[in-house]
């Protein structure tokens, strides 16, 4: 294996090349001939009833109905538990040489079916096809990488040196039973890489999907089966994260806890987890972020406009990555609005599924009533610099039109704003250390973006605020599993990096 940990002869699974005329038409016709999806609980293998089946409509089209989903009762999660932890010592014992032949095989069934999977993100989750393919690639990326994190560091005992006489060694091993509660903005990459950490290390997992975005996920769990995961392994159990969600953690079969999403959740967990008896459980939280990038006077303006864009509206802005605020010197930041300024009204919004699509809708109503909220208050505190076009498509979708406003302070944002708006502040470089400090001041640690071409400045910028991922002269976000191990500090998260050499420790643990 090599150290970026892919698999030999393997490689990344191939992308698309949607320029093509004949990969364009096989995207619209994996579309055009996709079927609604149920997504019910799923233990034993078995899709159960569940309670209340609520109809999914797509974001990106509201009179279209794409599934349904039903909640996990509390007596489907305490069977679900039940067969779990009856089926995790064998797959534990089984060793991680054969482990990780279960999650290459789920890499290799999700490589097969990819337009497949991209017609459900784009559909379920309003991604563009670029951004639906990058994911269904990590997808796969997580699984081949968690695979060789098995077949390495889970192979067996390291022997330790010791006094003549001893043997000494030591050993990772699964904890149990492992809940994974994954949000709706990576719905399959971040829930496939959560239950393949988890499964990897050891365990069997019970998966919380996000209330917007069960469909895929329920597919993925059917995909993990029927790639020879014992179903009683891995349960999909849906609901809401209030009742399931907390319901899951509180459960007194499990034995730690994998969760992305919100701060504010993240901190209910962990108060949760804290109120418990018995043992102490890991907890594995990653969370949002407050993004910064830093421009100096020596960038190179045309670089940084494509990084901006790329950064803070990629994916419509709804990744906990994206940019948030961006920081121009005084000196050079008219010349850099106007370009930026100018690139972002070339900026195709529409419908996901067209190729020329950049920007497709948000993912629900209340996330953009909240992004109204906030232009609101831009439009009252701040100077809007630029407002996009997206009322051709406001009807039929949950579409918001990006936004870039120049904000008075350096403490205008105290929280993420989840989607596309971009916040641009104008710094006097005597300030640097100050305004920077006033970033680090709100506590979050997750990326951080520096242009420059004096390593000096990049240097400073990165040692005045913390950051899990420090990206220099490219765009803060696509953290590629392997490459560019993702997670934030403080308020961003624990760690360990997923898709990172140690990302299976705390799922794991060591006997010696
Ligand atoms: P969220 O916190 O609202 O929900 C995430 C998950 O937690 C969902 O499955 C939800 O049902 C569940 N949940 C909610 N309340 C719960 C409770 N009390 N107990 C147990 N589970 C509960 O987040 P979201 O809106 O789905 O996702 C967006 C957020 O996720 C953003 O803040 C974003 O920055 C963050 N995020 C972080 C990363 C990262 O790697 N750091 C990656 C993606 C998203
Ligand atoms: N890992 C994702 C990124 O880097 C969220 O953008």
């Amino acid at each position: 294996p090599s150290p970026s940990g892919i698999y030999p002869g393997r490689g990344n699974p191939l992308g698309r090349d949607y320029s093509i005329a004949s990969v364009r038409a096989r995207a619209m016709s994996v579309r055009d001939t996709f079927a609604t999806i149920h997504a019910g609980p799923i233990v034993g293998g078995q899709t159960l009833a569940g309670t209340g089946a609520v109809p999914m409509a797509s974001p990106v089209d509201h009179g279209r109905t794409i599934g349904s989903v039903t909640a996990a009762t509390p007596a489907e999660i305490d069977r679900a538990a039940a067969l779990a932890r009856a089926a995790q010592p064998r797959w534990n014992a089984m060793g991680g040489v054969s482990r990780g032949k279960i999650l290459r095989a789920m890499a290799d069934a999700l490589d097969a079916q990819m337009d497949r999977f991209i017609a459900i993100l784009s559909a379920e989750a309003g991604k563009t096809l670029n951004d639906a393919v990058a994911e269904v690639r990590e997808a796969i990326d997580f699984c081949r990488y968690y695979a060789l994190l098995a077949e390495t560091r889970f192979a067996g005992p390291t022997v330790l040196p010791g006094p003549v006489g001893e043997v000494n060694q030591i050993e990772l091993h699964g904890r149990g039973v492992f809940v994974c509660i994954s949000p709706w903005n990576f719905p399959l990459a971040i829930f496939t890489g959560q239950v393949a950490a988890a499964l990897a290390a050891g365990n069997a997992v019970l998966a919380k999907p996000a209330e917007q975005t069960p469909l895929v996920a329920a597919e993925a769990v059917r995909l993990f089966h029927s790639a020879g995961l014992d179903p009683d392994l891995l349960a999909l159990l849906p609901g809401d994260g209030a009742e399931v969600g907390a319901a899951l953690v509180a459960h007194p079969a499990i034995a730690g806890v994998a969760f992305t999403g919100g701060t504010d959740t993240a901190w209910a967990i962990n108060r949760s987890l804290a109120n418990r008896n018995g043992p102490i459980l890991p907890f594995i939280a990653e969370t949002g972020g407050l993004n910064g990038l830093f421009v100096d006077t020596s960038a190179l303006r045309e670089q940084v406009v494509d990084d901006v864009l790329l950064s803070a509206f990629g994916s419509a802005g709804q990744r906990c990555s994206a940019l948030r605020l961006l920081y121009l010197p005084q000196d050079t930041a008219d010349a850099t609005i106007e370009t930026l300024v100018g690139a972002a009204g070339c900026m195709v919004i529409g419908d996901p599924s067209d190729p020329a699509t950049d920007i497709g809708p948000v993912i629900d109503a209340e996330a953009r009533d909240a992004l109204n909220a906030h232009v609101e208050r831009l439009e009252r505190e701040a100077k809007i610099l630029f407002r996009a076009d997206a009322r051709g498509h406001d009807s039929r979708g949950t579409y918001f039109a990006p936004v870039i406003a120049e904000v008075p302070s350096p403490d205008f944002l105290e929280r993420e704003v989840f989607g596309p708006v971009l916040h641009v502040y104008r710094y006097d470089p005597a300030d640097l250390a100050s305004v920077a400090g006033r970033l680090a001041a709100r506590g979050y640690g997750l990326t951080l973006g520096i242009h420059s071409r004096i390593d000096r400045f990049a240097e400073e910028v990165a040692a005045l605020v913390p950051a899990g991922n420090v990206y220099v002269n490219r765009s803060i976000i696509g953290a590629v599993v392997g490459v560019q191990p993702f997670g934030g500090e403080g308020l961003s998260g624990t760690g360990p990096k997923a898709g990172g050499p140690d990302a299976l420790l705390r799922y794991a643990a060591e006997r010696s």
